[in-house]
């Protein structure tokens, strides 16, 4: 007789379910399908070439190193050419501050498994990151949020939110938001951690997006605003290299540092070292900028493009943010309200339609599927 898993989960996988993206994965597995649901970078600008030469490159030259077991804090060349990227914008970090992890998911991963226990209070926008959501979850959070508009997180909010409670900590994008794609302004930095310091609450700093800015110049990260060390910051290499390559930094500091290295090392001992290696030798040949300005060319195109497109099909009931950068626009759609005739006439066969994910943490709750 088959076993009855049902009876066998733990309290906590109660919060384990799937979700909008791993459906919409299964979508964009299909050639027909032009994506616009989630954060995909554009496989044509993926650089295969210069990845195919660093690989064959680093396992004949240090191949028995690479795939031996790392070090759980990551391949210390990398880690060092992190703390002088992220110093150039004013992180006054140094090789203690920085954790390699499999993806900045995973570092809200080990941010939960540090901070979140059953009923514990975390600060999110409204809305916020689905598969954030999804982690918070499993460790059985609950939410207080605060409404994202065109300037991103309402942060004016915060103090009446986290007076007299103990929040654990707020996440926030700051720049080109998931899935809004509004930018925290800079009045707006500077009043969060001004509002995070009088309450002493942590900061988990997502900026998956950050070095993806179409137009105007870069704001400062809250990281870079942090003397105190209250923020934790989680970049990536997904979008401006390759999300199949699982390397994302982690920056937090060195007090929290044991912890989550204890964290990491007992989910995967440590991120993939050929993986580390490629990512560094991208930056080591100096690869990275100029592969970043191609992508930024690209994409603030497809940005135009796609404005362009909204203003011409959509209903006028629709908005959207115009992002600055990443790569979303948060359309909002009342009710709804798109009428039949935009996916039966002017896009077909190629339009599926499918309602927003749920990236409130109420929505996502009410919109589990199996
Ligand atoms: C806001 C945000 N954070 C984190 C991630 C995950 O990034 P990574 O591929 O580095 O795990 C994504 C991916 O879409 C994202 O949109």
């Amino acid at each position: 007789m088959a076993i009855n898993w049902e009876s066998k989960y733990c309290e906590r996988a109660n919060g384990i379910y799937g979700s909008m993206t791993r459906q919409l994965m299964h979508l964009i597995a299909n050639p027909e399908v032009i994506s616009f649901g989630g954060g995909l970078p554009a496989s044509e600008l993926f650089p295969v070439d210069q990845v195919k030469a660093i690989t064959h490159d680093v396992l004949d030259q240090k191949g028995m190193a690479v795939l031996q077991y790392g070090t759980s804090e990551g391949y210390e060349p990398l880690r060092q050419a992190v703390v002088e990227r992220y110093n150039q914008r004013g992180f006054g970090i140094g090789l203690e501050n920085v954790l390699i992890t499999s993806g900045a998911q995973q570092g809200i991963d080990l941010v939960s498994k540090l901070f979140v226990g059953k009923g514990d209070l975390i600060v999110v926008g409204d809305p916020t990151f689905l598969t954030a959501l999804q982690t918070f979850n499993l460790f059985q959070a609950d939410y207080l949020t605060v409404p994202v508009d065109a300037e991103g997180m309402q942060v004016e909010r915060l103090p009446g939110i986290l007076e007299a409670r103990n929040v654990k900590f707020i996440y926030i994008m700051p720049n080109f938001q998931n899935p809004s794609g509004a930018t925290l302004s800079l009045e707006r930095r500077r009043q969060v951690m001004e509002i995070v310091r009088y309450y002493q609450v942590p900061v988990v700093e997502d900026d998956a997006y950050g070095e993806l800015r179409y137009d105007g110049e870069h704001l400062p990260a809250l990281k870079s605003m942090d003397p105190d060390g209250q923020v934790i910051y989680l970049g990536s290499f997904s979008k401006v290299l390759s999300p199949g390559i699982r390397v994302s930094a982690l920056i937090a500091e060195k007090n929290l540092m044991e912890k989550l290295v204890f964290a990491k090392q007992a989910a995967d001992l440590h991120t993939d070292n050929l993986a580390q290696h490629i990512i560094y030798e991208f930056m080591r040949r100096d690869w990275l900028d100029g592969h970043i300005a191609r992508l930024i060319d690209f994409y603030r195109k497809r940005r135009d493009a796609m404005i362009q497109a909204m203003t011409t099909y959509l209903p006028a009931k629709v908005t959207w943010t115009t992002p600055k950068a990443g790569f979303f626009c948060g359309p909002r759609c009342p009710q709804a309200s798109i009428p039949a005739s935009f996916s039966k006439k002017r896009w077909k066969p190629r339009s599926l339609m499918c309602r927003a994910p749920a990236t409130t943490p109420k929505a996502a709750a009410s919109a589990a599927c199996g």
